[in-house]
Parts: C-alpha cells; sequence; structure tokens
C-alpha cells in the first residue's frame, strides 16, 4: 500500500492529537506532535527567563540560544505513544501545564522558531507514512499532503476537555482560565503574520464538537481509506 501524508490542523485543545496518535498506531505511521516542538522551546524559554515582563519574547537571547534546544521524541513503550524530549530530558509532562500554554502562541509566532521547527518537521515527514499535527502542516509544512483534515469544536468544549486532560494528569486545572487562555491562543494563532492558523483550501473541515473519541476515529479512517 503506498504510503502518504496526513496534515491535521486545527485550533487549539480541538482534539487534534489523540485524533492524530490514534489514527498512526491504526495505520503504523509516524505520529509528530509540532505543538509539542513549540511548547518545548517555550519551556526553555521560560527556564531561562527569555520572557519580558509583559510576556513578549526576548527574541534576539533567544535567537543566540536556538542551536541549544534541541528536540526529539522517543516511543513510550507503557503508553504506545512517543514522549516529547528537550536536550535529553522527557519533558512530556511539564510541556502541557498552564504556564507554558500561556506563553507558547508569544513564541511560535517568532519567524526564526517556525523557521527552525519547520524543517526538523518537514525532515521528520520526508519519507511519507507520518501523521502530523498542528496548525501549519496542510499549509507551510506539507503543502502537498495528500489528506489534510482541519479540525474545529466550540471552545467551550475545548476548555472542557482540556480541564478533563489535566485533571485526569493530577495537574491543577480552573476551567474559565483555560478557556480564556485557549481563546487568547486561537488569536494569536490566527492573526500572527507567519503561517497563521487557517484551513488549507483542498482541507476537509471536521466539527467534532459533538463527535465521540470512536466517531471521529472512524470518520478518519474511512477518509484514509478512501485515498489509499
Ligand atoms: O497543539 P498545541 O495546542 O499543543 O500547540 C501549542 C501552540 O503551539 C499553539 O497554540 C500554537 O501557538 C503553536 N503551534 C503552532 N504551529 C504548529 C503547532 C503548534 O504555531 N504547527
Amino acid at each position: 500500500m503506498r504510503k502518504i501524508t496526513i496534515a491535521i490542523d486545527g485550533f487549539s485543545s480541538c482534539g487534534k492529537s489523540t485524533m492524530a496518535k490514534d489514527l498512526a498506531r491504526e495505520i503504523g505511521y509516524i505520529y509528530v506532535d509540532t505543538g509539542a516542538m513549540y511548547r518545548s522551546v517555550t519551556l526553555y524559554a521560560l527556564r531561562h527567563q527569555l520572557f519580558n515582563e509583559d510576556g513578549s519574547v526576548k527574541t534576539s537571547e533567544l535567537e543566540k540560544e536556538m542551536p541549544n534546544i534541541k528536540i526529539s521524541f522517543q516511543l513510550n513503550k507503557e503508553t504506545g505513544r512517543p514522549d516529547t524530549y528537550l536536550n535529553g530530558e522527557c519533558v512530556e509532562q511539564e510541556i502541557r501545564s498552564l504556564e507554558v500554554s500561556s506563553h507558547v502562541s508569544p513564541i511560535a509566532a517568532v519567524p526564526f522558531v517556525r523557521e527552525a521547527l519547520v524543517a526538523q518537521q518537514q525532515n521528520l515527514g520526508k519519507d511519507k507514512g507520518v501523521v502530523m499535527d498542528g496548525r501549519d502542516i496542510g499549509t507551510t509544512v506539507f503543502p502537498d499532503a495528500e489528506l489534510k483534515i482541519f479540525v474545529t469544536a466550540s471552545s467551550e468544549v475545548r476548555a472542557q476537555r482540556r480541564f478533563d486532560e489535566l485533571k485526569a494528569k493530577g495537574m491543577p486545572a480552573d476551567y474559565d482560565d483555560i478557556k480564556k487562555n485557549v481563546e487568547e491562543r486561537d488569536y494569536i494563532d490566527t492573526h500572527r503574520e507567519v503561517s497563521p492558523l487557517k484551513k488549507a483550501d483542498d482541507a476537509i473541515e471536521l466539527d467534532n464538537s459533538k463527535l465521540t473519541i470512536a466517531e471521529q476515529k472512524e470518520w478518519l479512517i474511512s477518509h484514509f481509506n478512501h485515498i489509499v
């Protein structure tokens, strides 16, 4: 069977990663969570005081640090899913915190950060057989992807999902703070100059507000089967 590239883009916390991970496992493809890469750069920037008091990024200092930021993925044998590593340290849990979520969109709007991460993402997917999720996969990273999905859901549904996810992991969570964060990230992600979040013309839109995980999976597999 021929291998293809699958791009899954959409708004924050709309369940893209769950869909993408499940699909990749089912069809034996590599899964790449590009949000985790922007989150890892953000964690590094937080640890190295690379934010100004107003939350903006100290860009010239970050630019100097970029060569010291190495992001990789390793399969977690227990979960069967890849964990994110920052300079050899597993940061899978820490990058999901609200602190990182609150600082990630300004980092993702910095052109040299996007350039470096997009190059790494293109390299990870160069042999096809990849499911990649993010904001600009179908528009910038792999504009020729054979299957492009654009996922949406209401901000209430998305905030509730993120709240449930953090609670399940025993991490602190406040629904109102999360909803505010989800909406702020949507705004910055759709309004930034470089690769703003937008549906690629040839992407198929999926509003999953009312779908179960099993229903989404079925929907996705049927589109995949239709192409290969
Ligand atoms: O997908 P996730 O919510 O983990 O992404 C975190 C943030 O990283 C997004 O809000 C967005 O600012 C940024 N991002 C991006 N481009 C991608 C993936 C994520 O700008 N391809």
